[in-house]
């Protein structure tokens, strides 16, 4: 996998989107179904690659993308709980050095010395799921799950049988209101027991101990939940009528009174070491705890400090999740093959002896590029380290040499397609070697098809990867065109049963799995499509290079399709040059598309079937933002990073991810790092937030 300084925008946007597409799967199977694929530690490794990506390209964020969400959307099932206070969640880190840039940073934020000492709660970061349970004068009277953070889903049956929760408060001091929140789970013992259970009665069992523990507390029949054994440790609080506690710890001695459950590993440190010290030790117990934790927590122990640090946009400033590291293993290369993308790029992957690594079964590995493969030295038959940190793709670290086999071979990496067999060829500056046989190659077909369909594209509900791949091994769909004519041709062949059995082929509502409604819904889906914006329709055409941040660009720029089209197919590059962010690399790309005459010849048989909006531009010119590069940097306390941005955007402004020379503003909010000090060196103008919001007034 290439690391975030090697993605070019392009690759970042393909990366982003897939991120984005993998985690909201794996979102509705580890919230919606209580059935994850992935591991926590893989989860966490999208979600931090998602942000450093959107870090280095701002302009790329999806809206509604992983970034902008806290966990899933609730079941309906359930009746709905508001949370009146926000049940948030904690930003993650996974190194020391990170740790001492948190204590840091909370000095810095509130104007104290670094080496000032400030008391942390430390608490072991429980792998279960969160809940909130609220009591009015001493009774229980509403338990709910986080759900999206601010509505979640009605537990309270569910949470009034688990033991550890009391139903009434006897002591004299507990508030009016008291909402404390906390994590339910199983004990690794309660899980086994219901695992063994399950499979004695032949039914599904569960991944891990957080799935049985989400399965069995979301049951709308609360007698199941009663059957499962779930525990619960509470470790803060949510509406509180009067606050009695100055501090976390007091807050976690008042609840241990009360008659709650709380961690016994949490502890009081005071400095980065003592912090650092407590996760090393941690790390160590953990796989001899009763349950399962994913990381420890810290929080600043003064209720009063917290107060002042407050909160980023959905994660406060007083407390973070240093996780524990994914885990490493050894395996064996089997084979390496070679698989061909969109654009014919080689790209060589390892097939693995299947190894466990950090609780995911990995088989695969990417091994980049044949550069990639000469630079570790990777041999078929090697046994290599695989880690799965960072990276959702599970990475080859390196190669164990002391193990390689007598007869292990270099790869010979393929000089023609393994799919079509037409010459692969590297250009002088090119990492990847490319199949040059177009769309004869099956399989650089299949993944323009794909991507013609994909999220950003056209977006046709029902043309997944996997029925578009169906459907052009079947000859349904060769080209983009063919999607638009199915519904004709399928309606040919259903009224005319004698050419539908001459051909071989049968009409849609006939195959296997597929029924009337659904062939009408894909239809639907499909004619929806007809009208299609400029930028999409852009995108869609698979140009390479072209994203769909760079789509966006052009439309704006030309308008029209008609206007692009022609300037095109006259070879008229002066309009296009004129775009800032497209290079000379890109236009030729974009020409050498238009001088191919089956592509010439898809658009026009395209635009027979779709009509292309032309692009209406809402950008408001007359600010003085308008045509400014725009870098933005540390934290914003009024508007998110996204909002900021949309705001620049639509501006006029452009919105770049690193300080250069070309910079205009810096807008600059708390915690800013090393773009803040480059702007310095540069002598570019460094705006605050209030600044920034005035200008964008003007
Ligand atoms: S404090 C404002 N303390 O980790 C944040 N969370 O992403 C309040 N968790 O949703 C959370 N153990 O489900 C806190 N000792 C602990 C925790 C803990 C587990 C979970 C919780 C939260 C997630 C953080």
């Amino acid at each position: 996998m290439l690391t975030i300084d090697e993605l070019t925008e392009q690759q970042a946007l393909t990366e982003l989107k897939r991120i984005a597409e993998e985690m909201a799967k794996a979102d509705i199977a580890y919230y919606q179904n209580d059935d994850p694929y992935l591991t926590d530690a893989e989860y966490d490794a999208l979600k931090r690659r998602n942000e450093q990506i959107e870090a280095k390209f701002p302009q790329l964020k999806i809206a509604n993308g992983p970034s902008a969400r806290i966990g899933a959307p609730i079941k309906s099932e359930f009746g709905k709980v508001e949370h009146k206070i926000p049940m948030l969640s904690l930003g993650d880190i996974f190194s020391e050095a990170e740790v001492a840039e948190f204590t840091t940073s909370v000095n810095r934020f509130l104007g104290y010395d670094n080496d000032n000492q400030i008391t942390y709660s430390a608490e072991p970061k429980i792998d279960g799921l969160s809940f909130s349970a609220r009591y009015e004068r001493g009774k229980f009277v509403k338990g709910a799950t986080r759900g999206d953070g601010k509505t979640g889903e009605d537990i309270t049956e569910n949470l009034k049988v688990i033991k550890d929760l009391p139903l009434t408060l006897s002591a004299s001091d507990v508030p009016e209101v008291l909402e404390v929140r906390g994590e339910v789970y199983m004990s690794k013992a309660d899980f086994l027991e219901l695992n063994a259970k399950c499979e004695s009665e032949h039914k599904k069992t569960f991944a891990n101990p957080r799935n049985a523990a989400a399965g069995s507390l979301r049951q709308l029949d609360a007698n199941i939940t009663k059957e499962r054994k779930l525990s619960l440790f509470v470790y803060t609080w949510g509406d509180v009528s009067n606050i009695p506690w100055k501090s976390q710890s007091e807050f976690l001695q008042k609840v241990r009174d009360w008659g709650f459950k709380t961690n016994p590993y949490n502890r009081i440190c005071h400095t980065t070491q003592d912090l650092i010290d407590y996760f090393n030790f941690l790390q160590q117990e953990r796989a001899d705890l009763p349950y399962d934790i994913d990381g420890i927590v810290y929080k600043v122990d003064d209720l009063a400090l917290q107060n002042r640090l407050g909160f980023l946009t959905r994660t406060p400033r007083w407390a973070i999740a240093h996780k524990f590291p994914a885990e490493q293993a050894f395996t064996k290369i089997n084979n390496i093959r070679v698989q061909v993308g969109r654009t014919g790029a080689l790209t060589p992957v390892a097939d693995l002896e299947p190894i466990n690594v950090g609780g995911v079964i990995v088989s695969h590995a990417t091994l980049h590029n044949e550069d990639e493969i000469k630079r570790k030295d990777i041999r078929i038959g090697d046994t290599v380290i695989i880690q799965r940190a960072g990276d959702v793709i599970p990475q080859i670290v390196g190669v164990v040499l002391d193990k390689r086999p007598a007869d292990s071979q270099e790869f010979v990496f393929p000089h023609v397609c393994p799919m079509c067999g037409a010459h692969a060829i590297r250009e002088e500056d090119e990492a990847v070697r490319r199949c040059t046989g177009g769309l004869t190659c099956p399989a650089q077909a299949i993944e323009r098809l794909k991507h013609f369909v994909s999220r950003e594209a056209f977006d046709i509900e029902g043309l997944g990867a996997k029925i578009m791949e169906e459907f052009y091994n079947e000859g349904i769909i060769k080209t983009p065109v063919d999607i638009f004519t199915l519904e004709s041709r399928n309606k040919r062949l259903r009224d005319d049963l004698f050419a539908a059995l001459d051909d071989g082929s049968i009409y849609l509502e006939a195959r296997e799995g597929w029924g009337k409604k659904s062939v009408e819904n894909l239809f639907k889906a499909i004619n929806e499509r007809r009208h299609i914006s400029l930028p999409r329709f852009i995108y869609a055409l698979g140009i390479r290079q072209v994203g769909a941040a760079t789509s966006l660009l052009i439309a704006k720029h030309f308008g029209s399709f008609k206007a692009f089209e022609q300037d095109m197919l006259n070879r008229d590059t002066t309009k296009l040059l004129e775009i800032d962010g497209i290079g000379e690399s890109m236009v030729q790309d974009i020409v050498e598309f238009f001088a191919e005459e089956h592509n010439r010849r898809t658009i026009s048989e395209l635009l027979q079937q779709v009509q292309v909006e032309d692009f209406v531009d809402t950008t408001d010119y007359s600010s003085e933002l308008a045509g400014k590069t725009v870098v933005f940097t540390g934290t914003l306390e009024h508007l998110t990073r996204a909002e900021a941005k949309a705001k620049a955007l639509s501006l006029g402004a452009k919105v770049a991810g690193s300080v250069s020379k070309n910079t205009d503003y810096v807008v600059m909010g708390a915690d800013a790092g090393s773009k803040a000090a480059k702007a310095k060196e540069l002598g570019v103008t460094i705006l605050s937030e209030e600044e920034f919001l005035n200008l964008c007034k003007h």
